[in-house]
């Protein structure tokens, strides 16, 4: 469904602060693979997303989505069918506009462009359906200005966003990083029931080992630009935060963040 092929990404290529983020990585993902991503900062994690949504430029490789070439597609054409969270809660939304206006954009992704909210009872509808399942009480908030709500209410509604019009493949970049624990988890589960029911191809990064063990069918690990681990099955079921650590520590990472996160 996903394939990558030799992907090479080089920022200030020919400059003094050149820096080969991505290194020929090669990467196949099955229809309904469910990805967690792990690797220290500066592995190339996030590039790796950027090549594939189209936010940077790619030096060399090949990105097939679903059987069509999409190295040279736009970044906003590609969005259609590529949903993405970031860590910054405030990324994903427009603050100005409310609840109900955010939803009818994320809506409209993939059809014909139109600002014209679609204020109609059956999409409103389908939005307050939506928005209960987060079981966050925003199905009653429709009119407040997203600018108003908390990180993780924000969060909440940018993974709504990106799935409404369920995508081919979502991107979750460390998407509960910066959430207290226990939103973080709230927002964790319901990203994965999202990502189950609607049978999503997903990749996840984050720092956090227990959270890439628990989730997903299979575990990349990444270094200086190149995948060095790809766990799936049994391997992967078995696999234990100890055997992760281990793993960072043979390739010399003693980096605190990745350590101590639990
Ligand atoms: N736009 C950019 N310009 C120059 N260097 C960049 C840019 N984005 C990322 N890098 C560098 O590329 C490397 C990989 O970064 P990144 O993909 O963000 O790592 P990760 O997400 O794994 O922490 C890092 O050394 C980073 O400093
Ligand atoms: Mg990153």
């Amino acid at each position: 469904m996903l394939d990558i092929k030799n992907l090479k990404v080089v920022f200030n290529q020919g400059t003094i602060n050149e820096k080969v983020a991505l290194n020929n990585v090669s990467l196949h993902l099955n229809d309904g693979d469910f990805i967690t991503i792990i690797g220290s900062n500066g592995a190339g994690k996030s590039t790796l997303f950027q090549s594939v949504a189209g936010a940077v430029e790619i030096t060399s490789g090949t990105i097939m989505l679903d059987g069509v070439d999409i190295t040279n597609q736009k970044e906003y054409v590609r969005s259609r069918s590529i949903g993405r969270l970031f860590q910054d809660p405030l990324k994903g939304t427009a603050p100005s506009m409310t609840i109900e206006e955010n939803l009818a954009l994320a809506f409209q992704r993939g059809k014909h462009f139109s600002l014209k909210p679609m204020r109609n009872k059956k999409h409103r509808q389908i939005f307050r359906d939506a928005l209960k399942s987060l079981d966050l009480g925003l199905e009653e908030r429709m009119q407040t200005k997203v600018g108003t709500l908390s990180g993780g209410q924000r969060q909440a509604l940018t993974l709504m966003m990106a799935t409404l019009v369920t995508p081919k493949l979502l991107l979750l970049d460390e998407h509960t990083a910066a959430l207290d624990p226990a939103t973080a988890l709230k927002v964790l589960n319901l990203s994965t029931k999202i990502v189950e029911e609607n049978h999503i191809t997903t990749m996840m990064i984050t720092h956090n080992m227990e959270d890439a063990i628990k989730y997903g069918n299979r575990i990349i690990i990444m270094n200086q630009g190149e995948i060095i681990d790809d766990i799936s099955g049994e391997a992967k079921q078995k696999m234990t935060v100890e055997q992760l650590i281990e793993r960072f520590h043979e390739m010399g990472e003693t980096n605190d963040r990745m350590m101590l996160s639990q």
